[in-house]
């Protein structure tokens, strides 16, 4: 039934608040199992189906599957469909403003099956939840929309649904901390041959532009038990490569009594019998060579680092608050480069931060000269609310931005395309995903420096075969298979 709102009372609702979103106290955090199905919704998906669209990062990708396994454990069966679906999750990303407006265009667009199916029910979750603009915004305008849970409340989801069949308004139930650590979480896992292990939630770093550590809280670190507790569970389960999780891989353990360092879990990962180990996101500020020194340790860590650099001029890092020397990152890049045999290295960018000048953007150029970066992720700066950069004065034009955004766009395309040459002629070792999505007599897998490489031929999903790489282009390399 579609709801009608006319007087909101904003403080009825567990509203969203960036200030409270600050909160840091290392005791405020809980390690707990509490997650549980009260009875009144235990069985309530049976005979239903669900559906849970993810925008955004990785972190996000991790959330949907808990999102998905919840929904299972409720009764639903999960599909890849709208269409078809008795309750609909859009799990939004807030990292910069055209994902907002995405999901704001898919929530129109939704209200239709609102009207073809009325018992519908539709939910926000993800980084968009934690935004109280967003959320003011969707209780005065989308009477479509049946609850808002928050990044740190997904586990309340079947709480949260109670409410949704109970109540006549839209629940909002979004917590603005530091966030917990809820081990007995269900997951629905979206591969049968990748994994993703988060290692840690939310992120301390507080880059001026970034709304992340607002919308995922404290960064908060899970045990070496739980980690390897689930690793072992994917191992058992067939899994063949995982990826450990985290906004900041490289500062995991500092906020755990043991002070364990990620160099040190990366060891005690890569011993475990697992065909393929990777990790991310490194961040250039708490890196350190001793995790080179495990990759070169244990052949079944992938050679491959993603490493935000964001921009190449240390003016602007300073007022990014990442503060760093672009010698130093430099030096770290040539150690990884003279240890780590065809490591590829890939980077985030933003171009036309506040103020900007010609110079500094050309020093990210320099830069991209200068490390010859596999491929770039590269953006275009995106003021988001209640951040630090947003208030900053700009007097960059957004006709400057996007010419930036396309000279630094050309080198991306121009290195991508020259570091993939170098492969043609190599055999490479290939984990097999599946068909291509555009051509179905082609399988696509993944070497273990993270390039997509085509071949035909005939193999199963989740075996590693030798494939000889006989052409490239800038995404992606074509080979045929070695047979053994
Ligand atoms: N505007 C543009 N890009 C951003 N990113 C994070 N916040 C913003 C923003 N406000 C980019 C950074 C980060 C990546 C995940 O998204 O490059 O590394
Ligand atoms: Fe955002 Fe910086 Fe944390 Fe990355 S390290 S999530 S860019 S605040």
């Amino acid at each position: 039934m579609a709801k009608t709102f006319k007087k909101i009372d904003f403080d009825k609702y567990f509203m969203p608040d960036l200030k409270k979103a600050r909160s840091r106290k290392q005791s405020a955090v809980v390690y707990n199992d509490c997650f549980t199905i009260p009875v009144n919704i235990q069985g309530y998906g049976k005979n239903k189906n669900a559906y849970v669209r993810t925008y955004g990062c990785q972190s996000n990708v991790r959330d949907g599957e808990t999102l998905k396994g919840i929904l299972e454990a409720i009764g639903y069966q999960i599909v890849d469909d709208e269409k078809n679906a008795d309750l609909i999750i859009l799990n939004t990303c807030a990292i910069r403003e055209n994902a907002e407006q995405k999901v704001f265009g898919e929530i129109g667009f939704l209200k239709q099956l609102k009207v073809s199916n009325p018992n519908l029910i539709f939910g926000i979750a993800g980084c968009m939840s934690q935004e109280k603009h967003v959320v003011e915004r969707i209780l005065s305008r989308c009477d479509n929309v049946d609850f808002v849970i928050g990044t740190h409340n997904i586990f309340r989801l079947p709480q949260v649904l109670e409410n949704v069949i109970l109540s006549q308004n839209t629940v909002v139930e979004v917590w603005s901390k530091e966030g917990d650590i809820i081990e007995n979480t269900p997951s629905y896992r979206d591969s049968k041959i990748k994994a993703w292990v988060n290692i840690m939630y939310g992120c301390d770093k507080f880059c001026t532009y970034c709304i992340v550590p607002y919308t995922r809280g404290k960064q908060r670190s899970r045990t070496k038990e739980d980690i390897l507790a689930e690793i072992h569970s994917l191992i058992d389960q067939g899994y063949q490569e995982i990826t450990l999780l985290g906004q900041n891989v490289n500062s995991y353990g500092k906020d755990l009594d043991s002070k364990l360092k990620f160099a040190d879990l990366l060891d005690e990962v890569a011993s475990l019998p697992i065909a393929r180990i990777r990790f991310t996101t490194s961040n250039p500020f708490d890196w350190t060579n001793d995790i080179i020194d495990v990759m070169k340790k244990h052949p079944n860590i992938m050679p491959y680092l993603h490493l935000p650099v964001q921009s190449g001029s240390e003016n602007i890092l300073k007022r990014m608050n990442r503060v760093m020397s672009i010698d130093q990152y430099l030096s770290n890049i040539a150690y990884i480069k003279a240890n780590i045999p065809n490591v590829a290295i890939s980077t985030d960018i933003i171009v036309g931060f506040p103020n900007e000048t010609e110079e500094e953007f050309q020093a990210t150029l320099d830069l991209y000269d200068k490390v010859q970066y596999d491929n770039a992720y590269t953006f275009i700066y995106s003021p988001r609310e209640g951040t630090p950069a947003a208030i900053m004065e700009d007097n960059v034009s957004m006709d400057a931005k996007i010419d930036r955004l396309n000279r630094l766009n050309e080198k991306v395309k121009t290195y991508a395309k020259a570091n993939n040459d170098k492969y043609v002629g190599q055999t490479l070792s290939v984990l097999v995903e599946g068909p291509s999505k555009t051509n179905p007599d082609v399988w696509t897998g993944y070497s273990p420096n993270w390039k997509v490489v085509n071949f035909p031929g005939n193999v199963t999903p989740g075996s590693t075969v030798q494939v000889k790489i006989v052409a490239a282009n800038r995404f992606s390399l074509m080979g045929e298979l070695v047979e053994n």
